[in-house]
């Protein structure tokens, strides 16, 4: 492996490096353990050592031996692997729908595309009340009060790109234009990829979501549909997949941030226009045929459903481009606007447009705070703090919504949502009581903030306006969502030491005393691969990398005259960030030549709905807590009623079940039963009734989502040949997993079918044979034989079915390589989390907030959990601080992700054993 070198960045996308690595080197990093699993599609750095838990590390007592030691050549060289694919995927992933991507393939006035950093199409329109603000038709700049604080549309983020990420921009994509839309048939590539077996209802997507999304019940008189038992009796029960590391509240904290990041709704809804949903026919021996009643009985679906259409912001055909010899679209062949910002500005409680910040309430008393209200009857320590207010009949507001809290977006809510929301609105007026307590003691000092209209004038504490002190709370509760999502939720939907470490990198650095061997080959990397120009290299490639070094989040909000990377570690440095140059506010931003936004295929792989369980197991901290008291279905807090639910019950005992509970897995058959049978009243259909499963797949279709296989292909993983492919060769063959596996992958032949294959046909210019020649129809099996559809799986079905995941991963490697890109882009892109997370904006006690995790000095957690020595993690502060009746419970818990009350062991143990005292906790009896 050393001989060989590091391998060169790829210079086309069809040689990249696809997370597979040369024998020698699988061997150096995992041994025999590592290379037999090369000829898998799946990535290799999974079975290098040290990745897994205790058994993946040889030999612990040779940690003496450093980086040279087994475990920690495994851990460096899954890093390692993991920067190459960021590189390559900022690379070859990036394409925006706005019009910039013939710039991006082409460059500009000699400026190569990926360095690109401002674009026409990222100036404010004439209709918008800021235009002439921030220059008109000249060079668009924001500047004073439009630059302060993260403003409600989202505008301004960027001050040289005023309208990136705002509120209606138009979803990005990150595939080739022409691999979208599949079954257009737009080039001889889909049509011999899929010939004419795909379609918005094909195959039917009612009887995919009932053959392959239903969770089995033992007892379904117990379950119910999802609807539980009379007086919410504990007697009712749901059979579902559990994620052992995993619990119901990191469920609800993902649902929680897709409101913040993305919607296509406008409102709650879709377009005006109807359409059928399938449950009209099913292969029956490789035919299609119509289902009768009796069959749409027998499965479970329902003919009758309709539902609205999906908007669609452009379908006309798109304009080409030819550049080297080669053509291109502009654009996707339809386009689809994000209705949120897609700044992640905690815009789901504080508002996107004018419409949702009406349904933000603040407190009469200090205008500062959210307004919280006194519930009766409830007493403890943070029920003093109150709850969020209702909507009134006056607010702006889908008719469904009445009855529900008052916040900025309120789709979908349940007592999920609702818990979430509660919390960070107590702890948005903490944040504010602890600035008010500061203001009191030293009036007088400097509070750290400027109006970069006034930037010379010093604001005091007793100067600061309850406006100013708003926007300020926004910033730092924006932040330490961001905070928790990166170095607390992903570590533990990532459970491993790789990520562990990979995503502290991404916020606070991974270089320094205890990655030098990572770093230095880093550096080795970048050095030795030029690419096709150095300007573009700095831009992209230098500066992905680098970053893991001094870590993305504040990267810029220093200036040394030196590099700003590379200054990091010089201790002479002297900062002169100034708020009156815009290239220093706006100076830590990379959009790498593409503008922000989230791409289609992203929200593809959020469609996680398999995580929630459908009834929750209720407990009460007065009682005794390992008992659980009901089993309240989700689907009784629907809306309204989990406002009732959340204010009968308080905050406090929805942290302890949900804390305590396990989600779901996302798997095959795993899809909550109410989530298929959800009554929608708004709904002009028969049954007013939405299979929200079926609906993924049928919206993903609708958006041109490619399907698994070429999705995989266009995010560099390896294609799959066939079904077989799904199952996991570390199972053993005959074990009950491995029969499941079997099962699935006959139901997914039965719904997806099989066809002769011709060799003739070339079916991607994506990737290529191992030996460079290109890929065809029949996948490397003989020509005329005859193979499976699997070039037509749903994007949702295929990375369900994948069983072969990295340890601790409650995600399948299809979906961490979208988040691998974009969740750092998002990070990179965000100037308040870049060069302008600093006190002029912040205040001084904002940035030590969310430094720190709260107010005063870092607290750090008793003990070195697998390993590591670290601060008390963010959301556990948060949940101290909001319910402080909590105290006790969370004693013993690390990561406020992890259920509550298991032995989180040693080493990335994936266990469900009870932690001490937790012994009589009835979970743990169940499978
Ligand atoms: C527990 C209650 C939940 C309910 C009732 C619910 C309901 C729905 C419904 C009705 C839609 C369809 C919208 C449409 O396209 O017409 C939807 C979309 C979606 N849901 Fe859920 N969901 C729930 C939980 C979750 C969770 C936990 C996640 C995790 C991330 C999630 C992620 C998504 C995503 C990504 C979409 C697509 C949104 C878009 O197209 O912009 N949902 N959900």
């Amino acid at each position: 492996m050393a001989r060989d070198g590091f391998r060169p960045i790829a210079l086309t996308r069809d040689l990249r490096f696809a997370a597979k690595v040369q024998p020698a080197t699988a061997l150096c990093r995992g041994g025999n353990g590592a290379a037999q699993f090369r000829s898998t599609p799946w990535a290799d750095w999974a079975n290098y050592w040290g990745t897994r838990d205790a058994i993946s590390v040889p030999n612990p007592l040779v940690k003496q031996a450093g980086h040279l030691a087994p475990a920690q050549r495994g851990i460096d060289g899954a890093l390692l692997d993991l920067e190459y694919q960021r590189i390559e995927l900022i690379k070859f992933n990036l394409f925006d729908n706005n019009g910039t991507y013939p710039d991006f393939v082409q460059g500009r006035n000699g400026v190569p595309g990926s360095a690109l950093k401002v674009w026409k199409q990222m100036r404010l329109p004439k209709t918008d009340p800021h235009y002439k603000e921030v220059g008109g038709d000249a060079e668009q700049v924001c500047k004073g009060e439009l630059i302060r604080h993260r403003n409600v549309t989202g505008i301004c983020n960027d001050i040289f790109n005023p309208l990136m990420g705002s509120t209606n921009q138009l979803f990005a994509r990150n595939m080739t234009f022409d691999a979208t839309f599949p079954d257009q048939g737009r080039t001889d590539l889909t049509r011999n990829r899929h010939g004419d077996r795909l379609g918005l209802m094909k195959p039917d997507p009612q009887v995919i979501s009932r053959k392959l999304f239903t969770r089995a019940q033992s007892n379904p008189a117990l379950c119910n549909d999802g609807y539980g038992l009379p007086g919410f009796s504990k007697d009712a029960n749901c059979d579902y997949k559990k994620a052992p590391f995993f619990n119901v509240l990191a469920a609800f904290w993902i649902q929680f941030m897709t409101h913040d990041w993305f919607s296509h709704l406008e409102e709650g809804h879709n377009d005006t226009a109807y359409m059928p949903v399938g449950c009209a026919s099913q292969k029956v021996n490789g035919v299609e045929q119509a289902l009768s009643p009796e069959d749409a009985k027998k499965l479970g679906c329902r003919p009758d459903d309709r539902i609205d259409k999906a908007f669609v912001s452009e379908s006309t055909d798109p304009k080409t481009f030819t550049s080297n010899g080669k053509q291109y679209l502009e654009r996707a062949p339809k386009t689809f606007r994000n209705t949120n910002t897609a700044w992640w500005d905690a815009s789901q409680i504080y508002g996107y447009d004018d419409r949702s910040r009406q349904r933000v309430k603040r407190d009469p008393r200090d205008a500062a705070k959210l307004l919280l209200v006194q519930i009766p009857g409830r007493t403890s320590a943070g029920d003093q703090l109150g709850y969020l207010p209702t909507l009134e009949a006056t607010d702006p507001m889908n008719p469904e919504w009445a009855g529900q809290e008052a916040t900025a977006f309120p789709d979908n809510f349940t007592i999920g949502l609702s818990f979430f929301h509660n919390v960070f609105a107590r702890e948005h007026n903490a944040f504010v009581t602890e600035f008010r307590k500061q203001a009191a003691a030293t009036p007088a000092a400097d509070s750290g903030l400027r109006n970069p209209a006034a930037p010379g004038r010093v604001i005091r504490y007793r100067d600061i306006t309850p406006d100013e002190l708003f926007e300020a709370a926004r910033l730092v509760v924006a932040a330490e969502i961001a905070k928790i999502h990166t170095i607390e939720w992903t570590p533990q939907l990532l459970y491993d030491e790789p990520l562990y470490l990979g995503m502290n990198a991404n916020w606070s650095g991974l270089f320094g005393k205890s990655y030098p061997g990572v770093s230095e080959a880093l550096r080795q990397i970048v050095t030795r691969n030029f690419g096709t120009s150095a300007d573009a290299k700095k831009a992209t490639q230098w500066y992905s990398v680098f970053a893991s070094g001094p870590g993305i989040f504040g990267l810029g909000s220093h200036v040394y005259a030196d590099d700003p990377v590379f200054a990091v570690f010089d201790p002479n440095k002297k900062d002169i960030w100034d708020i009156n140059n815009p290239r220093h506010v706006n100076g830590g931003v990379n959009h790498f030549g593409s503008p922000f936004n989230f791409p289609e295929e992203f929200v593809t792989v959020y469609r996680l709905h398999a995580l929630v369980p459908d009834l929750i197991e209720y407990r009460e901290l007065g009682a005794d807590p390992n008992q659980i008291k009901n089993k309240i279905p989700v689907v009784e807090t629907f809306q309204a009623k989990a406002t009732d639910a959340m204010r009968s019950r308080g905050l406090g005992n929805w942290a302890l079940s949900m804390g305590r509970q396990r989600l779901g897995l996302l798997a095959l058959q795993n899809d909550p039963r109410f989530l298929q049978n959800l009554k929608i009243p708004r709904l002009d259909s028969k049954t007013q009734q939405m299979d929200v499963i079926a609906l993924d797949l049928i919206r993903d279709r609708e958006r041109g989502v490619p399907r698994f296989n070429e999705f995989r292909r266009q995010y560099g993983l390896r294609q799959l040949t066939g079904f077989d492919d799904f199952v996991d060769k570390h199972v053993a063959a005959g074990s009950a997993d491995y029969k499941e596996q079997q099962d699935l992958v006959r139901t997914l032949r039965e719904i997806y079918g099989q066809h002769t294959c011709d060799a003739a046909k070339i079916i991607t210019d994506t990737q290529r044979n191992e030996d460079g020649s290109p890929i065809n129809d029949c996948l490397g099996h003989a020509n005329g034989s005859t193979v499976d559809n699997i070039e037509d799986v749903d994007t949702v079905v295929g990375w369900m079915a994948e069983t072969t995941r990295p340890h601790g991963f409650a995600i399948s490697e299809t979906q961490f390589v979208v988040f691998i890109l974009n969740a750092s882009r998002r990070l990179f892109s965000d100037r308040f989390f870049t060069s302008s997370f600093r006190p002029e904006f912040y205040t001084q006690l904002g940035m030590d907030w969310v430094n720190n995790n709260g107010p005063g000095p870092q607290m750090m957690e008793k003990g070195t959990p697998n390993g590591h020595t670290q601060p008390v993690s963010p959301l556990k502060r948060v949940l101290l601080r909001t319910m402080p009746e909590l105290t006790p419970e969370l004693n013993t818990v690390v990561n406020a992700f992890d259920p509550w009350a298991r032995d989180r062991g040693t080493y990335y143990t994936l266990d469900w054993k009870p932690r001490k005292g937790a012994e009589s906790d009835e979970a743990f009896r169940q499978k």
